[in-house]
């Protein structure tokens, strides 16, 4: 699968790749991800790429054409999707992150400024995604959680594929509290604890546990 995300800051993904397990995945040839700076799409000796919004206000807009431009010359291959961050749009999860991971090709749009021509989320754009109730700076670090979150679906991405399998119930993703040694440690002068069950050995009740304090992601 290739990620491909439109931005005005390139080097905030290309980073985010080289500085984890991102990277790795890309050389084993099971992802591609590659970032666009949207001012290769300009035509003007400034790179702009952004305006004054038409009726006023405050703030900048960004303009419609660089980016349909650039969607156009990346979009390749079959099942793609172009999708707009903006904290307008549809709410991203677990759901959306599966769906995602069955596409050949996610093309990202990242807004930036007071927002994005309204043209882009209409006409160029397959969706609107947004990561939360909150609004953030730009898309870039949605781009991030999006990426992250489908790239780990992808067998052999983090650990082993069986890794995934173990996690996957029926309905979703199992998160569950995990410990490791030492058993007994003290915090603030008290002696704190793995859950006996944990260490009993008792496969039945291990799984009983981990049911009972786990949050199933849907
Ligand atoms: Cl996708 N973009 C921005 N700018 N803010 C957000 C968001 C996206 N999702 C939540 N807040």
């Amino acid at each position: 699968m290739r990620f491909d995300v439109i931005t005005i800051f390139p080097e905030m993904l290309d980073s985010f790749k080289d500085e984890s397990l991102l990277k790795r995945a890309e050389q084993k040839k099971l992802l591609q991800i590659q970032a666009h700076d949207l001012r290769n799409w300009t035509t003007d000796k400034h790179k702009t790429v952004d305006d004054r919004a038409f009726g006023g206000g405050l703030g900048m807009v960004l303009m419609p054409e660089p980016i349909y431009n650039a969607v156009q010359d990346i979009k390749k291959g079959k099942k793609t999707k172009v999708i707009l961050f903006t904290p307008r749009g549809k709410k991203f999860d677990q759901k959306k992150a599966q769906q995602f991971s069955k596409l050949d090709q996610l093309i990202m749009i990242c807004g930036r400024y007071e927002g994005v021509d309204e043209r882009v989320a209409k006409y160029i754009a397959d969706e609107e995604i947004s990561i939360g109730d909150y609004v953030l700076m730009g898309g870039e670090v949605a781009a991030m959680a999006v990426i992250e979150t489908v790239a780990r679906l992808i067998p052999g991405v983090v650990g082993k594929p069986e890794f995934l399998k173990e996690r996957l119930g029926k309905s979703g993703f199992i998160e569950y509290p995990e410990y490791t040694r030492p058993e007994i440690l003290e915090i603030n002068k008290k002696k704190r604890r793995v859950p006996k069950v944990l260490v009993s050995g008792d496969h039945k009740k291990i799984e009983e546990w981990k049911s009972k304090h786990g949050r199933i992601i849907h």
